[in-house]
């Protein structure tokens, strides 16, 4: 159409940046993060707009691409809108796969324009677009498939998959540089290819307790990938947008790997040294102090503080508003009563917060773990809401713990605890947690949104 003069469209793309840098601050704090969101929908919108009306179309391309748009809206919309919150990973990783797999197919489409050239900056920018983004592409398609259940989540290991991943690798780097070089297509497709087996390879042996990991990091990659397309079609809003997914990827993958008590390396690589990233998930048959709706209840009456450490079975009973009117009720007796928060409860960075958020939960009754264990011997009880290793004293205590070195909450330095829990299963990590057997324990069995009502009917009788 070019109906817009390059200046005009310089500057629509500075808007749509600057909105994308204030979504990411905005996304920093669960105070401002609908807010953010907004803003960086809004510079997408503003950056499509751009470039269909400062773009030359030929021919019938201009209808091929909205007849893209139309089906990706379609496809979209719904699957965003209809998401259950646990399932929200999988649909991350379908996203920045396509991220992935549309740079990888933006710098092919970019070599056949080109039709061989000489070596530059922007071919051997377009040979990592294409690498990497097909690695991103297939390496998502596996964590997806491994999150929803549909193949493994346990590390896949081949045999002879570290040689196997070694010369993936070193064919990938070399075609990358052919690419580089002599600008070829059919080259480019090779490395395309390539990349996708090396993004499987890679994947495959990453156990399912660390795929949200993964994620991050390949959507870091898809950055980078976005941020050479950009560089190679010479489109700042590209170069601009892809290095900030790259670096917030980066950042948020390191962050990840620190709250879990693991290292990047060992997370991608742990199972093809020998050790597995998914612990056993034998149910114990010891016993425990088993507790009614009432013990629970006349114990939290009494109590001057409680704290509520909410985790993974939060989402899955969906107990977020029955856990809010139980710390409304407690506080309104005038128990001080908060949130303990873990970094990595859950299945997704931010999981316990947005959950909380969703039943209007006021942001200053959230405590990170960090300011909270100090607290913690003073803390009359702690009612862990569907966590597990997130108070697992196996993180302090035993090396062999696939946990082990993990920041906990110290839940077992408080004078009682309760577990709401269905049964003896383990958590995610697949290990016992002796905190479960300690004399101050105690366990309300059932789904925790069944168990917190029958607590809070019993509390009015209390
Ligand atoms: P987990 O250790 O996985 O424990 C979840 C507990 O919830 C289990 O003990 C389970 O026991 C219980 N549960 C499940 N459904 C329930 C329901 N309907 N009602 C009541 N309880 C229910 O969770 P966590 O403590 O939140 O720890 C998170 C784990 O995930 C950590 O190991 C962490 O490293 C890992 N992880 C987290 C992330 C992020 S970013 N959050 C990313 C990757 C990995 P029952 O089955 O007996 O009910």
């Amino acid at each position: 159409m070019n109906l817009l003069p390059p200046a005009l469209a310089a500057l629509g793309y500075l808007v749509a940046a600057v909105l994308f840098i204030l979504a990411l601050k905005g996304l920093a704090s669960p105070r401002t993060a609908r807010r953010g969101n907004a803003l960086g929908a809004l510079g997408a919108a503003i950056a499509v707009v751009v470039v269909l009306l400062s773009t030359d179309f030929h021919g019938a391309n201009l209808i091929i691409v909205l007849v893209a748009i139309a089906i990706g809206l379609v496809v979209a919309v719904p699957a965003a809108r209809s998401v259950r919150m646990t399932d929200m990973p999988q649909l991350v990783a379908l996203f920045n796969g396509v991220g992935g797999g549309a740079a990888a197919l933006v710098g092919i489409v970019e070599l056949a324009e080109w039709s061989g050239a000489t070596p530059s900056v922007a071919t051997t920018a377009t040979a990592f677009g294409v690498l990497v983004g097909s690695l991103s592409f297939s390496g998502s398609i596996v964590t997806f498939l491994k999150l929803q259940g549909l193949m493994t989540s346990r590390p896949v290991v081949a045999p002879a998959a570290p040689v196997l991943m070694a010369l993936s690798l070193l064919a990938g780097l070399g075609l990358a540089a052919a690419v580089a070089l002599t600008g070829n297509v059919w080259v480019g497709v090779g490395a395309a290819l390539l990349g996708a087996v090396l993004g499987v390879l890679l994947v495959l042996p990453v156990g399912g307790a660390d795929v949200p990991i993964v994620i991050s990091l390949l959507n870091a990659l898809t950055g980078l990938a976005v941020a050479a397309s950009g560089w190679a079609m010479g489109n700042t809003l590209l170069l601009v947008a892809g290095t900030l997914v790259g670096a917030s990827g980066t950042i948020l993958t390191l962050a990840m790997a620190t709250a879990m008590g693991r290292s990047v390396s060992g997370i991608m690589f742990g199972a093809l040294r020998g050790g597995s990233t998914a612990g056993s998930t034998t149910v114990s048959d010891r016993p425990v102090r088993r507790a009614s709706a009432d013990d629970v209840a006349i114990t939290l009456a009494y109590a001057r503080r409680v704290v509520i450490v909410p985790g993974y079975g939060l989402a899955v009973a969906q107990a977020q508003h029955a856990v809010a009117e139980l710390v409304t009720v407690l506080r309104a007796r005038s128990v001080d009563a908060v949130y303990g928060i873990h970094p990595v409860a859950g299945r997704m960075p931010g999981h316990m917060n947005v959950l909380l958020a969703e039943a209007n939960v006021p942001y200053e009754l959230l405590i990170e773990a960090e300011d909270l264990n100090p607290t913690m011997p003073s803390t009359d009880v702690v009612v862990v809401v569907g966590a597990n290793d997130v108070v697992n004293p196996a993180a302090r205590t035993d090396p062999s713990a696939p946990i082990y070195g993990m920041p906990i909450i110290n839940a077992d330095e408080a004078g009682q605890v309760i577990f709401l829990k269905r049964s003896m299963r383990p958590g995610f990590a697949g290990i016992e947690n002796e905190l479960l057997f300690s004399p101050k324990t105690q366990v309300l069995f059932g789904d925790a949104k069944t168990s917190l009502r029958a607590v809070l009917t019993a509390l009015k009788e209390v």
